[in-house]
This record gives C-alpha cells, structure tokens and sequence, in this order.
C-alpha cells in the first residue's frame, strides 16, 4: 500500500506540473532578462543554456521575468574554471525596497586547485548579517551542480546537489521576521571583487585568464508566481510537495554533518561581531 502511494501521488505531482503549467522547466529565454553585460551574458542552444562571462571591462548579469512568493527552485552552475581568483558567481532572489527580504548563494573564486568559498545570507525586512561559508564536497567547476532553495511559510532550506546545507526556519512565533509578504526575483551575476573575494583581497583577479565565464542550466522553478497583486497558488498548493515540509529528522542530521565538515564560517558562532550577544534566531534554532 504505502509504496504504491507514494508512486501515485509522485506520478500525479510530476504530470499535474506539465499539466497546469505549474512548473516551468525552463527556457532560459522565456524565464529570464539579460540585465547587464551586454553580450557578456548569452543565451544558448534555443533557451537551454545560460553563460555569464567577466573580462576587465565589465561582468554580467540576468533576472527572472517572473516574481515568486514561496516555492523549489532549482538551478544548476557550473562556475569559473581554473584560476577564478577574485571573481565572484552570486545567484540569489530579491524583493525590493529598504525592507526588501533576500537569500543569497554567492561562489566565491579562488587559484587553480584552490577551494571555492560557498557564501550564504538571509535578509528578513532589510536586515541581513545572517552569513555563513562553506566548502563543497566537490570541484564546482568541473560539472554542473544543483543550487536549490526551498522556500515556504515554514521556512528556508537551502540544498546542494539535493543535500541541505543550511536552514532559516520560521520563528515569528520568537519575534523574528520570515519573509512571507515581499515576491521576490532571481537575480544572477558574474563580477570582480579583487578587493575582497579572495582571502579579504590578497589575491587579486589574474586578467590574464580572462574572460572568465560560469554556465547555467536546468532552472526549474516549482513555485507560486505572483502577478498582478495575485498568486498562481491562490487557487490550491494541493499539489505542491514543497509547500507543507518542515524539516525532517533525515535533514537535520545532514544538515549537522554538513556544518560539522564543511562549514568554515557560522555568524552565530562570531563573538567579536556581536559584542552585545548573537542574533536571536542563533539561540532558538
Ligand atoms: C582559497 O584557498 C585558500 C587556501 O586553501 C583558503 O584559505 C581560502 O579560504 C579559499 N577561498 C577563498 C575564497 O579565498
């Protein structure tokens, strides 16, 4: 019985998807804009693939056309290459305004056989300062990997390759603001950050190597669109295997041994930043 279920109800989600066009899998040009760059950013094999490219002149960018409030976004990078030294791959949604929410990925490059830094924020009602870093469990530049956020009224999770590395759970109930009201936009860019990027600046970007160029593919965005001050979930999230998960105990303890072996920076563990005490969702969660 319980077997036969699950297949059932995984059938349902995957065909009602296609159905009801819920899911985009997408077409990078009908999902997003090229925003900056020019010719930097290209969009390639009929939609398929997305490149950013930064040479010294300038980097480049794209936005989602779409806004979203909640969903499970997938996006797979393959990023910079060889020395990417100073460069910097960030991908992450956005609300707008002084009081915008936000969750960021950003790719911080290193030298040829060197580790890329995996950079993580949250921003609730434009207060940010929530950062942590981690080491990947595998070159990020040799394949493409899966960045997914899971973002729902209980909370956000971020995974990598289908592992969670980090959550941002809902605590209003403690007073802490969760993002729920604001749509965000997914924003991608490639720029230089030779003055911090690469051990607080100390390496700085080889132009020689240039351009330098990170590939997008797969974006699939099983999300709530919002459009005209209405939701595309307005009508039923029946459907939506994401919108009720909480974090299970499977998850929890990933998530532990993921910050156990790969984590190299926590803010909730950064005492000289937060003289007067950590931020409370440090001692909640
Ligand atoms: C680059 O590699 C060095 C040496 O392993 C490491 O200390 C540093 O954190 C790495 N990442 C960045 C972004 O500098």
């Amino acid at each position: 019985m319980a077997p036969y279920m699950s297949f059932s109800v995984a059938v349902f989600i995957i065909v009602s998807c296609g159905l009801m066009d819920i899911c985009s899998a997408g077409n990078f040009n009908q999902e997003f804009d090229i925003t900056w760059g020019g010719s930097r950013a290209q969009i390639l094999n009929n939609g398929e693939v997305l490149k950013l490219s930064l040479d010294r002149a300038s980097g480049s960018g794209f936005q989602s056309k779409n806004e979203y409030l909640f969903g499970k976004i997938d996006m797979q990078l393959k990023l910079v290459p060889g020395n990417s030294a100073g460069t910097v791959t960030a991908y992450y949604f956005s609300s707008q305004g002084p009081t915008h929410d936000e969750i960021d990925f950003e790719f911080l490059g290193n030298l040829s056989g060197q580790p890329y830094t995996l950079h993580t924020n949250i921003f609730t009602q434009g207060k940010g300062s929530r950062e942590q870093q981690f080491r990947l469990w595998f070159d990020p530049t040799i394949n493409f990997h899966t960045y997914t956020i899971l973002w729902n009224p209980r909370q956000i999770l971020y995974t990598v390759d289908g592992t969670p590395i980090r959550v941002f759970k809902n605590l209003e109930s403690s007073g802490i603001a969760f993002p729920k009201n604001q749509p965000m936009r997914i924003y991608s860019s490639l720029w230089d950050a030779e003055d911090w990027a690469t051990r607080g600046g100390l390496i700085k970007t080889d132009w020689s190597q240039a351009p330098f160029v990170a590939s997008y593919q797969n974006f699939v965005a099983d999300a709530c669109i919002w459009s005209s001050g209405t939701s595309s979930c307005a009508s039923g999230v029946a459907n939506k295997a994401w919108w009720g998960q909480d974090l299970d105990s499977t998850s929890e303890e990933r998530i532990r041994w993921v910050q156990k072996n790969y984590m190299i920076y926590n803010y909730c563990t950064d005492a000289k930043r937060f003289p007067q005490g950590f931020p409370p969702e440090c001692s909640v969660a």
